[in-house]
């Protein structure tokens, strides 16, 4: 029986190790037709995909042109680069498809038009001159998810945002896990898998409250609604101002907040690190992600810390950071058109501190 513990405990720790990368290739790896099978059977074994690929022939090449972009993207010396991770062999029009709002209107869905409402940071005086802030270092931020094949962005940014608050506000005494599945099966205003808008997440999570993780698992399906007992609660959303960078910063010093971003560029699909700057994206946005950090400095890097739901092969071990010293407000791929955070069931007065404006807002 130990044994057999044993052996499930190294199956599990193997397979995590496998997919928590992209695979690395070389010059070499692309010389010859026989050199590109051998790496294409190597990403196929190391993401496990070797029963979800229904046409093999035709998913090698596509993915044969993604090896040869990314080749030559990377020699060009970007301040990001791409790399081989779970949708090597899917067209950029097919990730949009599944992953980035090509399936129906996003606009009407992502956007939650950030008017009225209260913004409980805007009086805030806040010390925002540290040139990095990262809730993953004050152990508030969960390990990353994975939305699967599941077009629910906005839900697992919501439920992020809420896993967060509710630690970093001291309502719950360990950082929880919540449910993403039951809003995907529960949500009154959520589409399941077609596209859930951040504040209809939570907007159901006002309604319903959240149940754990473990008692309510993510299948990555849409499923019949199953009893379950709330565990956390929120009391509201409200919307950080829109296209300011500096009341942006502040909200996120306080907790980390949600957001849409136009996510449908093939950079976007195989980002595998650095600071992304592809100003190629719009301000459509056509996904929700959460951001937990920045870092702000004169004459160096400036960028947001991203957290994703595409898994830890995606990114920086499922993270992005985003360029932030843009010259136009809405921020780079919409960043700061939509942003807004939940708030917990007894609200606390916001803190203060000595505002020190550290960089410059065009
Ligand atoms: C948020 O979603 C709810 C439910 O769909 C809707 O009634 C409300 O108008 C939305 N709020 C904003 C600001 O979009
Ligand atoms: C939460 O508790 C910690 C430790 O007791 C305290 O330092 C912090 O100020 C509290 N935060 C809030 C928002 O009450
Ligand atoms: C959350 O709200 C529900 C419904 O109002 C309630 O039954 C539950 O006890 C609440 N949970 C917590 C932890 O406050
Ligand atoms: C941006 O937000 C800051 C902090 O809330 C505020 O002081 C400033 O006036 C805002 N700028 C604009 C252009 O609205
Ligand atoms: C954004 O959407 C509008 C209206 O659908 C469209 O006209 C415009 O070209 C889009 N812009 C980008 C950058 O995709």
């Amino acid at each position: 029986m130990a044994n057999y513990v044993f052996v499930i405990a190294i199956i599990i720790v193997a397979l995590s190790a496998i997919q928590s990368t992209s695979i690395t290739f070389t010059e070499r790896d692309l010389e010859t037709e026989e050199s590109l099978k051998n790496l294409f059977e190597k990403w196929v074994a190391h993401h496990g995909l070797e029963k979800d690929l229904d046409n093999k022939a035709e998913r090698f090449n596509i993915f044969k042109d993604n090896v040869k972009y990314i080749h030559e993207f990377n020699k060009q010396g970007h301040s990001y680069h791409l790399g081989l991770n779970q949708f090597g062999a899917m067209t950029n029009e097919e990730f949009r498809n599944m992953y980035a709002g090509g399936k129906i209107d996003r606009q009407r869905i992502t956007r939650s038009r950030a008017i009225g409402g209260r913004y409980m940071y805007e009086k805030v005086e806040d010390d925002i001159s540290i040139t990095c802030f990262d809730w993953r270092q004050k152990g508030a931020v969960n390990p990353i998810k994975d939305q699967d094949q599941c077009d629910c962005g906005g839900t697992f940014s919501a439920v992020a945002s809420v896993e967060s608050m509710l630690f970093i506000r001291n309502v719950t005494e360990k950082l929880l896990s919540l449910s993403e599945q039951e809003l995907v099966d529960c949500g009154f205003f959520t589409h399941g898998c077609s596209g859930a808008s951040v504040n209809d997440s939570f907007v159901d999570i006002i309604l319903k409250g959240l149940t754990t993780e473990s008692d309510y698992p993510y299948t990555g399906k849409q499923g019949t609604c199953k009893s379950f007992i709330p565990v956390a609660n929120i009391s509201g959303v409200e919307f950080v101002t829109p296209n300011n960078r500096t009341a942006f910063t502040i909200a996120v010093h306080n907790q980390p907040i949600s957001v849409a971003i136009d996510a449908s560029s093939l950079s976007f699909q195989l980002y595998n690190g650095g600071i992304f700057d592809d100003e190629s994206c719009g301000f459509n946005t056509t996904h929700a992600v959460t951001v937990v950090g920045y870092c702000n400095s004169i004459g160096g890097d400036n960028y947001w810390i991203v957290r994703n739901s595409w898994g830890t092969s995606w990114g920086e071990g499922g993270y992005i950071r985003i360029k932030s010293d843009v010259r136009y407000a809405s921020g780079l791929c919409g960043i700061l058109t939509d942003p807004s955070y939940p708030i917990p069931t007894n609200i606390p007065s916001p803190p203060t501190s000595t505002y020190h404006d550290s960089f410059s807002v065009e």
